[in-house]
């Protein structure tokens, strides 16, 4: 791992701490049956029961278990040994089977043996990834010829705004094509929750185009792109939550989320 994933990998060790006590993942809720999918990853991916599933950067492993209580045969590999010591702890108590792995996603195949009938990723995986057509082929290496990756995620164009205080809007004044790493320092996660120590980030950001190009590139059809006007976290000031618990701008229609499906040739 270079520098700026030694770096992320620090920042999202201690983001496990406070995310595992936080209201946004409500592990409580979760240890009691309920599941953290939404609507749109339900929707996506459709009946898995008895499917053989690999989910990418599964953080600390409650959609990876979620997965497994739908049926799938589950394994979740991350690059935060904090998130994969939780991923455990949690299965152990909610008394679900699954594997996780401890990996950079980018090196998985070195350390994950086998095929899978679906790869799946969501929700602020690609921002944390500099070379995106190398993760499409780690995607595509792990599926059986017939197989489906599914990701769901923000939309690339999301970096093209920040939040006015000013003007009590949007701005465009960031950069859509690739341009990382861009180095970010934040004081809080996106959860509720203490003030982090571990404060410096880099992310990268990866137009369309190039979900495209790297399916194409790696063996994979796509068979759906889809974009949506809201998003599953509070994202801008400006936002409100929508009746279905899903954040929104009003009076716009700017996408704010994305979800692709490609079938392994
Ligand atoms: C926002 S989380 C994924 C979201 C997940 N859907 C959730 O909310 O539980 C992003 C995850 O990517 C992982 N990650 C970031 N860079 C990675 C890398 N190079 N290899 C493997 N995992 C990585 C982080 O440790 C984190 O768990």
């Amino acid at each position: 791992m270079n520098e700026f994933m030694e770096e992320n990998k620090k920042n999202w060790n201690e983001r496990v701490g406070i995310h595992k006590k936080s209201e946004f993942y409500d592990v409580e809720g979760f240890l009691k049956g309920k599941s953290s999918l939404g609507r749109l990853e339900l929707e996506e991916l459709g009946d898995i029961k008895g499917k053989k599933m690999l989910h990418l950067q599964c953080h600390f492993g409650m959609d990876t278990l979620s997965l497994a209580r739908m049926g799938a045969d589950a394994t979740g590999a991350d690059f935060s040994d904090k998130a994969i010591e939780l991923a455990k702890e949690l299965a152990e108590k909610a008394g679900i089977k699954a594997k996780f792995i401890c990996s950079n996603v980018l090196e998985l195949d070195k350390h994950l043996e086998g095929e899978f009938d679906v790869v799946y990723a969501s929700y602020g995986v690609f921002c944390w990834i500099p070379d995106l057509n190398r993760w499409f082929e780690v995607a595509s290496h792990f599926l059986k010829p017939g197989g489906e990756l599914i990701i769901l995620d923000g939309h690339p164009s999301n970096n093209l705004y920040e939040y006015s205080e000013s003007k009590k809007e949007l701005e465009i004044i960031g950069s859509y094509f690739n341009n990382g790493p861009q180095r970010f320092v934040e004081d809080y996660t996106y959860t509720d929750g203490d003030k982090m120590e571990n404060t410096v980030e880099y992310e990268w950001s990866h137009p369309i185009s190039e979900f495209i190009n790297s399916a194409i590139n790696n063996g994979l059809r796509v068979t759906s792109f889809k974009e949506y006007p809201f998003i599953g976290y509070f994202k801008y000031p400006n936002m409100v939550k929508n009746d279905e618990d899903y954040w929104v701008i009003e009076g716009t229609d700017i996408p704010f989320t994305f979800s692709m499906k490609c079938v392994k040739e």
